[in-house]
């Protein structure tokens, strides 16, 4: 059962890593079948890494697991959209991790966004992602991107910017939940 305290307890504990190790870890999962997300992906990575005190956690959706989920600052979901849905490896690890996360007070208001990579529309991938995240009762807390047919320098710019902002966020405390 997730009460006030357990919340209290994980903001405390967020605050101390980022006073006794000040680094802000940001878990950025994705799938690709043919490269597109994995580049959005790992751009948004980059900007992670070139925050100060700020590490990204890159994985493929089928290596990650419910502790990475816990552990992290911040999650991002990269998928492609397919057949007007998240990919199966996405899928897969929500799957794999609702039961035991969905109670949880390591994730309640865990800061979260969503990229999405799609060759013409990607609302639905979005949209799915959206609902279940609500489930896990993580935090938006950034807009999120779709990548509507070739990657352009616009969208990579975009993505940079939104592993920096993110990294920036957890290390300024901004997306700690409001009482
Ligand atoms: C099996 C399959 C289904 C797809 N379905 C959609 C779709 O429903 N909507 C869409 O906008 N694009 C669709 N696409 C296009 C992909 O979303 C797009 O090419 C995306 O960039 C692929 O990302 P990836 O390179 O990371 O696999 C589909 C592609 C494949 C291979």
């Amino acid at each position: 059962m997730l009460v006030a305290r357990d919340v209290e307890y994980r903001t405390c504990v967020a605050v101390l890593k980022r006073i006794l190790f000040a680094m802000a870890e940001i878990l950025i999962v994705y799938h690709s079948q043919t490269g597109n997300t994995k580049k959005l992906a790992s751009t948004i990575a980059s900007g992670v890494e070139e925050t100060e005190n700020a590490h990204a956690i890159f994985k493929h959706a089928s290596d990650a697991a419910a502790q990475d989920i816990k552990d992290c600052d911040a999650i991002v979901i990269c998928s492609p959209e397919y057949f007007g849905y998240m990919a199966g490896a996405v899928k897969d690890l929500f799957d794999r991790t609702y039961e035991e996360l969905k109670d949880d007070a390591a994730v309640y208001k865990k800061p979260y966004c969503v990229v999405i990579s799609a060759g013409n529309d990607g609302s639905f991938a979005l949209a799915h992602i959206e609902r279940i995240c609500k489930g896990y009762r993580f935090k938006k807390v950034q807009h999120p991107i779709i990548c509507k047919g070739p990657i352009t320098q616009e969208i990579l710019a975009k993505c940079f910017n939104l592993g920096m902002t993110l990294a920036e966020g957890v290390n300024a405390g901004i997306f700690v939940r409001a009482r």
